[in-house]
């Protein structure tokens, strides 16, 4: 067993950046500058936010975190995206989901410029990744994933990919890029929901699986082969009281029961959660490089 070590990978991806970075304002070239919204108080979404933030001064990313209250308007919102749609200063923008209840996401995402968008949700950056065209922004999660199999050489051509979960977010583009024509893709892929009959007996059939569902501890070892891929998306909080946080976070896998059958699986914390920000400065730095 092998594990996927989210952190140290996205660490060496966030060093080649920092570098090309570097490189860019040694040659007078404007550097990426990432414009975050966050709305109220979500305390998931405000480590995400700030875990975002603090990456891009890591590796010399301008950034710009613009917080409002929970109650804010939906018109103050959208005139704050168009703001910085406009503002050539700006490369990307990101709205921390989820919203308020009061707030559409869809009009939200929709709002934002698809030269923009860097965490890829605008319905013309998936039509463009359903195509395969290369110029799309990926999810960063999802793209994230592709880089952690890359970056570990896991081979993946004309093996059965199994996903659980299919959020716009995670488990459908996780589905379209492992289908791909290409390297880490060229799977044959099956994709599992809270509808899907035999859950079991499919997991049982697949090399690699992708749990993004959000019920910690899932995937059980009787529903893994030997020698399967294993990537666990979840990042439940659960409350634990020996923890300074008051919590600890809990992936979609009983990885002590499941990680001795695996050949590669990602720990939880330190694997997808590391790489989805890495994603996000590559999808930052392409969006500046695109617009200057
Ligand atoms: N909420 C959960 N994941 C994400 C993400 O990747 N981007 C944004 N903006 N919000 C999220």
């Amino acid at each position: 067993m092998q594990l996927l070590d989210g952190k140290k990978t996205a660490k060496s991806i966030l060093n080649t950046l920092k570098i090309d970075v570097a490189q860019r304002a040694t040659t007078g070239k404007k550097v990426p500058h990432l414009a975050a919204i966050l709305v109220g108080t979500n305390g998931a979404s405000q480590t995400y936010i700030s875990s975002k933030v603090k990456t891009c001064h890591d590796i010399g990313f301008r950034s710009t975190l613009i917080h409002f209250e929970e109650d804010v308007s939906e018109l103050k919102l959208l005139e704050k995206i168009e703001d910085l749609n406009e503002d050539m200063a700006v490369d990307g923008i990101l709205v921390q989901l989820p919203l308020p209840a009061h707030i559409p996401e869809k009009k939200v995402i929709e709002a934002i410029a698809p030269s923009k968008d860097v965490d890829g949700f605008h319905p013309e950056n998936i039509g463009r990744m359903i195509l395969g065209e290369e110029d799309a922004f990926i999810p960063a999660t999802p793209y994230g994933i592709m880089l952690l199999l890359e970056h570990n050489r896991v081979a993946t051509k004309g093996k059965h990919a199994v996903i659980i979960g299919r959020s716009n977010i995670v488990g459908r583009p996780m589905s379209i890029l492992l289908s791909n024509n290409s390297y880490p893709g060229n799977c044959t892929v099956t994709l599992c929901h809270s509808k899907t009959e035999n859950i079991k007996e499919i997991c049982l059939q697949a090399d690699i699986i992708v749990a993004a569902l959000g019920i910690p501890g899932f995937l059980k070892e009787d529903m893994v082969k030997n020698g399967a891929v294993v990537i666990d998306v979840g990042i439940t909080r659960i409350e634990d009281e020996s923890k300074k946080s008051g919590y600890s976070i809990s992936g979609d896998v009983d990885f002590e029961n499941v990680a001795p059958k695996c050949s590669y699986i990602t720990p939880v914390p330190g694997g997808v959660g590391p790489m989805t920000i890495a994603a996000l400065m590559k999808n930052t730095y392409k969006a500046c490089v695109d617009r200057n």
